[in-house]
């Protein structure tokens, strides 16, 4: 990892990127999100957001269907709904050692972890924001008196159902010390306290400016006057002051995804100045690119699909696949229609595998051209930590990431037949 990335973004990118390490679970597609809610979201900064509740009167089937996305969940503050952690006092403890635990404890005045030595209280903080819809885990911030941002010292694993140890942090130490600036919420929120003023790494970020989740203005732009024109002139049915993804050029289309699922990069300019329609290069030299890029635990799904024959040869974009208003996930059959929608006999590009009893190709290209694999990243990941946590978390839990090179694999390829074989018989 290149020093200038650790300088610009090292609290923020590394240990969530541990964490994912931690939480990638083998089914990775199990996790269910239930129809929580959390009400509405808070105003965010500056006039120029309008928050997705003002998109209902209009837009109501899109909203409806956009808060079931892990998108719309990712970012939330905590409460009962949004903590999928258990306060059950079977469940809600976290040893460090024999002597050394967190409790995490639910009281009038909120949630909190609170750390014991020898059952003797030594520090309480607050669950304040929850990152993470929960499809691998969340992980935790609270405010420290400093007005800054940390992380709490227990996340939550999907895999295993239970509390964790926060991710950067020692397995065999209680800390609460591990910052959390805008970089971290500019990929994981709508807006937070970003202006005029804001610096790359900034610090402080005022509780009442965070627009949480990533929602609607995230990738069509801040919204009010928008919002403000159509109420003025319901008789137009001509959209003004509203960017559409889809009449951008492809580029610029693939940038408004990129921003976050592109991998680690080093920031160029503050967090939450891109918007969509911006050229992302501007903003971010990237990491990993075409041609070096793996699958990672932090998603590089864009240099992924770069490398594929699909992308140099064809117009494809992420929305070809992904209808991001839509929660749609593990439906290999969906998914397999839009792979046809190019692969089929009238454009004579079919797939080429020979015809094999119970084999049907239509039922699944996924897991024999979109594998999902182990990531080649984690032992990197996981070298500056120590070797409790690497010979025991990280090999309990393989990583997997669903890789967007889309290839030919001969291995999956075997596994997937070994399973319908299996169901046959
Ligand atoms: C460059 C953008 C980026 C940054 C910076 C970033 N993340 Fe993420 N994070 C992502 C993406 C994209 C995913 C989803 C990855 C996937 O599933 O492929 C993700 C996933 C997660 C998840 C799992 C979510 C779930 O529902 O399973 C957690 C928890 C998380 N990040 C925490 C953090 C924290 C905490 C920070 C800051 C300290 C951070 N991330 C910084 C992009 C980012
Ligand atoms: C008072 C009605 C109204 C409200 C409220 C409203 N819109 Fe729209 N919107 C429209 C109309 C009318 C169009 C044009 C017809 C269409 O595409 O549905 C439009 C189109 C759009 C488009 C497509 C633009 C294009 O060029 O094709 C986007 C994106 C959009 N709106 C986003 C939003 C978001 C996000 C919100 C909430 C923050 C919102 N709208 C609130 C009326 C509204
Ligand atoms: C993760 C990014 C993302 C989020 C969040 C998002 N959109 Fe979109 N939206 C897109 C993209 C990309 C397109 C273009 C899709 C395409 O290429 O066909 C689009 C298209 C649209 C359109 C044009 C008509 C259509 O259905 O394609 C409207 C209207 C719209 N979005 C409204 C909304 C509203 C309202 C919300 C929130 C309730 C929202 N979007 C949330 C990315 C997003
Ligand atoms: C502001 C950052 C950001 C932007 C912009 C963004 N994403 Fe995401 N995306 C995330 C994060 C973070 C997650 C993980 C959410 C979680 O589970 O908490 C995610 C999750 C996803 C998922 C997995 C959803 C699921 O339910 O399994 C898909 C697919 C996806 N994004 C596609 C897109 C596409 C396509 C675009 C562009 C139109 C886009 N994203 C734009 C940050 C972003
Ligand atoms: C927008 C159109 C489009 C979509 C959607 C699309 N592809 Fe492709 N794909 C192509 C084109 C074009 C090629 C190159 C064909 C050639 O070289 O003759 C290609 C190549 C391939 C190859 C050959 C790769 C190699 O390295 O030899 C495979 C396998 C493939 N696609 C599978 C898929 C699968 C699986 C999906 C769905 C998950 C998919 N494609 C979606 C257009 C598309
Ligand atoms: C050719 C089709 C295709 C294209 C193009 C595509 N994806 Fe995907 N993507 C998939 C499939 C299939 C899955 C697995 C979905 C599932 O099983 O639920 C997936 C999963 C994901 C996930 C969840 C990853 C995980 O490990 O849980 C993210 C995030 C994502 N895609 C983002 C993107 C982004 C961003 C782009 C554009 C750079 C993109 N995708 C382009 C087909 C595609
Ligand atoms: C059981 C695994 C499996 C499934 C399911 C599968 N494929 Fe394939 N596919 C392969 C293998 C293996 C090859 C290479 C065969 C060969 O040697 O020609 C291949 C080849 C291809 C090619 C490359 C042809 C070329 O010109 O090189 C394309 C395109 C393709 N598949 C698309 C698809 C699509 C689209 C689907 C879903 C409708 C699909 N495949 C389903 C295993 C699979």
């Amino acid at each position: 990892m290149p020093t200038s990335f650790r300088k610009i973004r090292n609290t923020q990118t590394i240990p969530a990127a541990l964490m994912i390490a931690v939480f990638f679970c083998a089914n990775m597609c199990s996790s269910r999100q239930e129809s929580d809610e959390s009400g509405p979201i808070k105003d965010g900064y500056g006039k120029a957001f309008a928050g997705s509740a003002a998109c209902i009167s209009c837009h109501a089937d899109l909203y409806k269907s956009h808060i079931q996305t892990a998108h719309y969940r990712d970012s939330r503050p905590a409460s009962a709904a949004t903590i999928k952690g258990s306060f059950d006092s079977r469940r809600n403890r976290y040893l460090f050692s024999s002597s050394t635990e967190v409790v995490m404890e639910q009281k009038d005045t909120g949630f909190f972890q609170t750390a014991l030595v020898n059952g003797k209280k030594f520090r309480s903080e607050r669950f304040e924001i929850v990152i993470g819809s929960g499809r691998k885990g969340q992980t935790y911030l609270y405010y420290g008196d400093d007005g800054k941002l940390y992380q709490l010292p227990i996340s939550y694993s999907t895999t295993t159902d239970g509390w964790c140890n926060s991710p950067g942090y020692y397995p065999d130490s209680i800390r609460f010390n591990r910052q959390v600036t805008a970089y971290c919420l500019e990929c994981h929120a709508t807006n937070a306290g970003s202006g005029p003023d804001a610096v790359y790494d900034q610090e402080i970020i005022d509780k009442s400016q965070i627009l949480y989740g990533i929602d609607c203005e995230r990738c069509h732009g801040p919204a009010a006057q928008h919002v403000n024109y159509q109420t003025a002139h319901p008789g137009d049915r001509h959209a003004r002051y509203i960017i559409n993804p889809a009449l951008l050029p492809r580029q610029r289309r693939l940038d408004a995804c990129a921003l976050c699922h592109s991998g680690l990069g080093v920031a160029l300019k503050p967090a939450f100045s891109f918007r969509a329609g911006d050229t992302l290069r501007n903003y971010y030299q990237p990491g990993l690119g075409k041609g070096t890029a793996v699958p990672e635990v932090h998603g590089n799904q864009y240099g992924l699909l770069l490398s594929s024959r699909c992308f140099i040869r064809s117009q494809i974009d992420c929305s070809s696949c992904h209808h991001v208003h839509a929660r749609e996930v593990n439906d290999p059959k969906l998914f397999s229609q839009r792979c046809i929608a190019c692969h089929n006999e009238a454009a004579h590009n079919t797939c080429t595998m020979h015809p094999t009893p119970g084999l049907v190709l239509s039922d699944n290209c996924i897991d024999c051209h979109m594998p999902a694999l182990a990531s080649q990243k984690i032992a990197i990941q996981g070298s500056g930590m120590s070797k409790e946590l690497l010979s025991g978390a990280s090999k309990a839990t393989p990583a997997l990431v669903r890789t967007h090179r889309i290839a030919i694999y001969p291995e999956s390829t075997l596994q997937y037949l070994e399973k319908i074989k299996a169901k046959k018989s």
